[in-house]
């Protein structure tokens, strides 16, 4: 090929798209299991759909599982976990339905995709029970880490990502329609917040706290910062 030639068919290279997973850290995600998680109004799950698209344009191919629910029989417990009319149901019976649901997706989904080299994203996990039922519904942390043992056996994160936001920022963001967790009052929502704070206190190596109060962009900036520098 003569040098004009070579000229004309060589393209520069394209310009990755803003919030693109680079390739380093595509690299460092590969087999990897991520939670998302936070309090109610967090916006954790449209940072989740964002990254998962980036994921996917990185050629991740990822799994993304959600909790309760992400199998068949999790999605029914899911529906009497949120349900209105399930009031009268006992702080034990709502951690144990939890993980009932955990159990099936790490046999079915979670622990088949880690084997198979996946980076596997998910929409809440045990973090998020040691917060609600733990922190704010006053369970002993002893008792769900015992659950937590059976029902997901050696199946941890490698990082949970906090999307961190106050009860104000959070209660604005919520559709009026709230479901029987959401609408367990103020009090509760401040003890759910102080048990993710906790979590990452105890044990920072494995956790990320993003600051979701600011803009989505914002945000989600932050995410891939974090995630380059922890994993
Ligand atoms: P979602 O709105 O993120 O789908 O979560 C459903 C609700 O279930 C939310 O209010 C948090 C709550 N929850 C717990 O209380 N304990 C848990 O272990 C999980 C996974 C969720």
């Amino acid at each position: 090929m003569t040098n004009a030639a070579h000229k004309q068919t060589h393209k520069p290279a394209p310009t990755p798209p803003a919030h693109a997973i680079n390739p380093a850290l595509a690299a460092a995600l590969r087999g990897k299991f991520l939670v998302f998680d936070g309090p109610d109004g967090s916006g954790k799950s449209t940072q989740l759909r964002r990254f998962l698209d980036a994921a996917r344009d990185a050629r991740l191919d990822p799994c993304e599982v959600r909790e309760p629910g992400g199998t068949e029989i999790g999605e029914k417990i899911r529906r009497a976990l949120l349900d209105h009319l399930e009031q009268d149901m006992t702080l034990r019976c709502e951690m144990l339905l939890y993980m009932a649901s955990r159990a099936q997706l790490v046999e079915q989904t979670i622990r088949p995709a880690l084997d198979a080299g996946r980076l596997v994203v998910a929409d809440r996990f045990v973090s998020s029970t040691l917060a609600y039922q733990g922190a704010a519904g006053g369970l002993p942390e002893d008792d769900i880490r015992t659950a937590a043992r059976i029902a997901c056996g050696d199946v941890t994160p490698d990082l949970v990502v906090v999307f961190d936001v106050d009860e104000d920022t959070a209660a604005a963001r919520l559709n009026p329609l709230l479901d029987r967790m959401e609408s367990k009052g103020r009090d509760y929502h401040r003890r759910v917040r102080e048990g993710y704070l906790a979590q990452i206190d105890r044990d920072p190596r494995r956790h990320l706290r993003v600051d979701a109060g600011r803009g989505e962009d914002d945000v989600y900036e932050q995410l891939l910062a974090g995630l380059a520098k922890c994993l």
